[in-house]
């Protein structure tokens, strides 16, 4: 046994800044993710005294090697297949979302000292949310129903560390953002985005809160609990101003279609996300720490003199992102997301239901 913490999926985009935040904390970090190029890069670059492992964890014989040859004292589970990608990669998906997180608790409960498990789970295990006929914020409690292959995995996994008898924590996550304004540049990204209702509602929340949150739960007074990751109340928004107001923060005013709001009279029409009651996990975790204007501020400067070339190009990109919108012609008076996705992705339902 050892004091490290293992952070599988450590090179994605909370994996990155829960690694770093871990190290800044004093503390030993096992970095573990895909032997891929991008990664053997990103290595370079990580804090001093980060220890990398690569591994595909949809193997438990390399899963298993990871943990008896680690030992840790806690694992963050982070490694997934998230939106809008798995729509498109459903069976690969199960294996990383379900399959992984089997092996990884079957290898940490045959330690002598086992691991505390921290499993990162989504509010999409909550499913579409119409915020006309579900007026309160989401809470551990509010039943579960997902309504795609993604909070199904996410049900399913959340399941199984419930079921494991070793200490876990569950954090399930709502939007999360970076300051760092190319993350937002993906076209796929963009398009998903533009295809949720407008009116949807979404709790955004700092990738490097989601970090401390993460990095607190290995050892804060919070064994067997579900805690909802969100920002403070400031990142209470509403889907449709999230990336034109990023997008403005970089220099790109107006430079975003608007798109369709959702239909208030068919609850299904709706996407997996809504405001969630944060304040149990700030009060074990205390990780709400950047607020939303503090986040569009930072993200302008970081921008710094792009903004002004982004501002002239703000009328061509709005037209460009019109023109490839997933409601670009189309009379229909309201969003259909899952249609939408089914259409440029695959069916996204879970595979018994789309069946
Ligand atoms: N980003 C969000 O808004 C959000 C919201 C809710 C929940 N979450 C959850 O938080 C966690 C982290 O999300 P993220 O945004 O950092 O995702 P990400 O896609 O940026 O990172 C996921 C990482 O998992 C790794 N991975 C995938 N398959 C693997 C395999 N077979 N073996 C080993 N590693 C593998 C990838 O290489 C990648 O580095 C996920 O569990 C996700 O479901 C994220």
């Amino acid at each position: 046994m050892t004091d490290a913490v293992l952070v599988t999926g450590a090179f994605g985009l909370v994996g990155s800044s829960t690694v770093k935040r871990l190290s800044a904390d004093g503390r030993q970090v096992v970095a573990t993710d895909l032997d891929v190029p991008a990664h053997r890069k990103a290595a370079q670059q990580l804090p001093p005294g980060v220890e990398v492992r690569y591994a595909d964890l949809t193997d438990p014989i390399e899963v298993d090697a990871l943990i008896q040859g680690i030992a840790p004292a806690a694992i963050i589970h982070l490694a997934a297949v998230i939106p809008p990608f798995i729509y498109s990669r459903k069976s690969l998906a199960e294996k990383v979302n379900v399959g992984a997180t089997a092996s990884l608790l079957a290898a940490a409960e045959k330690l002598p000292k086992p691991p505390r498990f921290v499993q990162a789970s989504s509010i999409a295990v909550y499913g579409a949310r119409n915020p006309h006929t579900h007026p309160d914020p989401l809470t551990a409690d509010t039943p579960l129903n997902p309504a795609d292959v993604y909070g199904a995995h996410k049900a399913a996994a959340e399941k199984l560390v419930r079921a494991s008898p070793l200490d876990w924590v569950i954090l399930r996550l709502g939007g999360v953002l970076t300051v760092d304004p190319a993350a937002y540049m993906k076209l796929d990204n963009l398009y998903f985005e533009g295809l949720l209702p407008v009116d949807g509602r979404l709790q955004t929340v700092d990738v490097r809160d989601v970090a401390r949150a993460f990095a607190a739960a290995t050892t804060a007074d919070a064994v067997g609990e579900t805690l909802l990751i969100g920002g403070d109340d400031t990142h209470r928004l509403i889907q449709g101003d999230v990336a034109p107001a990023m997008a403005a923060a970089m220099g790109l005013v107006g430079g975003l279609p608007t798109g369709l709001k959702g239909d208030p009279n068919d609850d299904a029409a709706w996407f997996n996300t809504d405001w969630m009651d944060t304040s149990r996990a700030q009060e074990v975790l205390r990780h709400q720490h950047h607020s939303w204007p503090e986040m569009l501020i930072e993200t302008a400067n970081k921008a710094g003199a792009r903004r002004h070339l982004l501002r002239v190009a703000a009328p061509l990109t709005k037209a460009i992102f019109t023109r490839r919108a997933a409601y670009f012609g189309r009379t229909e008076p309201y969003a259909d997301p899952w249609g939408a996705i089914a259409a440029k992705w695959a069916d996204p339902r879970p595979e018994e239901a789309s069946q």
